[in-house]
């Protein structure tokens, strides 16, 4: 009837103005937005591109180097790298070398050949263990738990891991089949709710320890104590990405917020994580260790001490130090912002540490935060790691675009999210070679510089090799800026 009086275009005329009325007249009544308020209809564009801005800075706006977390000079290195393209560029460097920490590798008069070059040599963790782990990986995917991220980001991690060589940490969610569905190395860690192991009371569980050791894929347990991004909180994954299967692998109820005791209960003091990690070690027979990040770092003499009075057999096998500006699913702003110490202050603090109380060969040093292009690496092994572990550059390498929405569940390239709709733009087949290329590109890279610095393999690397800009517009030796008690040495003696 309606359409017989009217057209359509002016029905759809007067259906248009009824939205806008209505849109008026909620804008100047609603108390919430001073802008919509004031500015009816036209405010809400603000908000419109203000969300857009997100997603628009990295495209038009921000400069190659300007962006944070990583700027698009990084991403896009690990793009090409994940992508098996050449990672070549031409004409000239856009990386300004004058800025104050500037990091310089120390070439060779004559470099490295490379018929002379050879493969990173393998590395035992854990030798006093029953079944310590031999290794030549060098570059590996740190903890992310499933749950943070999505199934197709785990199988293509896992498959990935397999085909390029590294181990994957499961994060803190416990193992899924996921995890171990690729066959690669795993390390199984173990966060302050215990999600996985852990029994009815919530305590852990000897029973899920003996358990997962039985897996020979599992290669080494880590006790969470901190990760950089959230220094004394747990992890936090909001409800909408608890799903009946991520909450039947924690062993906890389903879509509710997961959120782990901001340490854990049973360890105040050094003595007892010496414990607790013994207790994992003598019943899995595995390599155990420690993640956390550096605040203050006078403990860790007391650590050392407390080790050298038990014996070294009774030591962490490894520590995993992240830095202040490691990422997270979710975080509050606040710890994400201002706590904890960044890599390139706690790593050398730790490492001297070690060397200090000559515990250096005993604990295998594994480094975490933003360390994911190869001079980001080669910089770790100059001051003193066995391992570099990345979160974030796997996730640019699985396709993130850093829309920054972790934690939220709506993140667009299928990664952090339980979207069916959205994760299954993630294939984990072809991300998963993604995964492989990237690790062959950064050791292939990390090689590179190797040899311009004059040694044959990556870990060979020491505080000579690199140079870093001060004040006075002159670089100086990693070496001078952090002197080891054994001088130009970055092993125990
Ligand atoms: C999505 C996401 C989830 C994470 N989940 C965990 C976790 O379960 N346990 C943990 O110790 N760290 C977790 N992390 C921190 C990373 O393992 C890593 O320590 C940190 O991001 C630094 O590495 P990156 O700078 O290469 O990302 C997570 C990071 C991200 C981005």
């Amino acid at each position: 009837m309606l359409a017989t009086l009217f057209s359509l275009e002016s029905l759809l005329l007067m259906a248009c103005l009824l939205v806008l009325i209505s849109l008026y007249i909620y804008d100047t009544r609603q108390k919430d937005h001073a802008v919509l308020r004031n500015f009816p209809i036209i405010g809400h564009f603000r908000y419109f591109l203000e969300y857009l801005g997100v997603y628009l800075r990295q495209f038009w706006f921000a400069q190659d180097r300007e962006e944070l977390p990583f700027n698009r000079a990084e991403r896009s290195w690990v793009y090409r790298a994940a992508k098996g393209n050449d990672t070549m560029v031409g004409f000239g460097s856009t990386r300004d070398l004058r800025p104050i920490g500037t990091v310089l590798f120390v070439d060779a008069p004559f470099p490295v050949l490379g018929e002379d070059a050879c493969e990173t040599r393998p590395v035992v963790i854990g030798p006093y263990c029953k079944k310590p782990y031999e290794t030549k990986h060098l570059f590996n995917i740190s903890a992310m738990s499933y749950g943070s991220i999505s199934k197709n980001a785990v199988l293509a991690l896992s498959h990935g891991a397999k085909m390029g060589g590294c181990w994957l940490n499961t994060g803190e969610g416990g193992v899924s089949p996921y995890h171990l569905e690729g066959g690669c190395d795993i390390v199984a860690q173990i966060g302050t709710a215990k999600y996985g192991f852990c029994d009815v009371n919530g305590k852990l569980s000897d029973e899920a320890l003996r358990g997962a050791a039985l897996y020979p894929q599992i290669k080494m347990f880590e006790l969470k104590l901190s990760q950089g991004a959230k220094p004394g909180k747990g992890g936090i994954l909001p409800a909408a990405k608890v799903t009946p299967e991520i909450a039947a692998i924690r062993f906890i109820k389903p879509h509710q917020d997961a959120i782990s005791p901001n340490r854990h209960p049973e360890i105040s003091n050094v003595q007892e994580l010496l414990n607790v990690i013994e207790h994992i070690r003598s019943l899995t027979g595995k390599p155990t260790g420690f993640k956390i990040v550096l605040g203050s770092y006078e403990w860790l003499d007391d650590l050392c001490q407390e080790i050298l009075k038990r014996g070294i057999e009774k030591a962490p096998d490894f520590i995993t130090l992240d830095g202040a500006e490691g990422g997270t699913g979710a975080a509050p702003a606040s710890l994400i912002d201002y706590m904890g110490l960044p890599i390139a202050e706690s790593l050398p603090v730790l490492i001297d540490t070690l060397v200090e109380y000559g515990l250096r060969d005993r604990i295998k040093v594994i480094a975490s935060g933003k360390l994911v292009t190869p001079a980001e690496v080669a910089w770790a092994l100059c001051v003193g790691a066995d391992f570099v572990a990345s979160a974030r550059g796997f996730a640019f390498a699985l396709g993130c675009i850093q829309a920054l929405q972790c934690h939220t569940n709506h993140c667009p390239t299928g990664i952090t999210t339980h979207n069916p709709r959205l994760m299954h733009g993630l294939d984990p087949t072809s991300k998963s070679m993604r995964v492989a290329n990237y690790v062959k590109s950064i050791l292939y890279e990390t090689g590179v510089i190797s040899h311009s610095c004059g040694v044959r393999e990556p870990r060979e690397l020491t505080r000579r090799h690199a140079r870093i800009m001060t004040e006075k517009g002159i670089s100086i030796p990693l070496s001078e800026l952090y002197p080891n008690k054994v001088p130009g040495c970055k092993r125990s003696p």
